[in-house]
């Protein structure tokens, strides 16, 4: 793949981001379609575990560990924004065979986690444009929008699990983005633990919201075994259904080829 491509994973709380998320992870990594970014935004993390990663430190963290530096005084006040930047990334970005992954967390305290944000944004900006595809597991709810840590998604997935809860949060996400004026190339609504007979469902609330049909997951199984395990999902069988789905869903956009 020459172009490079942001990915953005999206929706209610609960409604399966992170597994696919990490099915998408770990798809384009076997695909080899490309260098890849995983990137954790959500403060309680959970990707690392699904990606079968062990993660020591988070951006949140090394925010903090900077900041009481700086009051020591053991880095110069006049440091730069890049060079802080590319101080935390070093620090944190873990790297594996297949994909790198970058863990935001939350800094301590108030105010911290606007900090993180504000550096997400930046690292994503200047991060992304050393891979092929970054895909980005997103903090539930609507923050990333309205903060604009999304000014560099490509394709924003958003994830609805069969509940009009879900669907009234994925609405909200496309016209939150277009209030604040961010556009993404395009925007795909996802139904996660559909079963496959009810995917007109998902078709139908798509064109009602205004986004393209991205495909449907089915309830699988393993997928909560794993999780009640602690098995990550880097070792589900490629055979069961939802492996099966994402693949069809990457297809279907375009990360895949058909
Ligand atoms: N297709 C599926 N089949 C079976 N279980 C699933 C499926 N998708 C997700 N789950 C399970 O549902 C739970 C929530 O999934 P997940 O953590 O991916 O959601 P999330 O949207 O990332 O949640 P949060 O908003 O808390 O970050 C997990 O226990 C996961 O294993
Ligand atoms: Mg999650």
């Amino acid at each position: 793949m020459s172009e490079k491509t942001v990915l953005a994973v999206s929706g209610k709380g609960g409604v399966g981001k992170s597994t696919i998320t990490a099915l998408t992870v770990r798809i384009l990594s076997e695909r080899k379609s490309g260098s890849i970014l995983a990137v954790d935004a959500n403060p309680d993390s959970n990707l690392p575990e699904l990606l079968g990663i062990q993660v020591q430190k988070t951006v949140g963290d090394v925010t903090e560990e900077m900041k009481r530096d700086i009051e020591r005084g053991k880095i110069p006040p006049t440091i730069t924004k890049k060079d802080l930047l590319e101080y935390q990334v070093i620090k944190v970005l873990r790297e594996t065979p297949n994909f790198d992954l970058l863990v935001m967390g939350r800094g301590e305290g108030e105010g911290c986690y606007c900090m993180v944000n504000k550096l997400l944004t930046d690292i994503i900006d200047t991060l992304s444009k050393n891979y092929d595809i970054t895909v980005m597991d997103e903090d539930a709810g609507l923050e990333h929008l309205s903060r604009r840590t999304d000014r560099d998604v490509d394709i924003m997935m958003i994830v609805t699990d069969p509940s009009s809860m879900g669907f009234r949060t994925a609405r909200k996400i496309k016209e939150v983005a277009e209030e604040v004026h961010l556009q993404f190339r395009k925007t795909y609504l996802i139904g996660n633990r559909f079963p496959p007979e009810k995917e007109f469902m998902v078709r139908e609330q798509a064109r009602r919201i205004g986004v393209e049909f991205g495909g449907v997951v089915p309830l699988d199984e393993k997928v909560f075994e794993f999780n009640l395990e602690g098995k990550p999902i880097t070792q589900l069988p490629s055979n069961s259904p939802a492996f099966g789905a994402v693949e069809e869903i990457l297809k279907r956009i375009g990360l895949l080829p058909a």
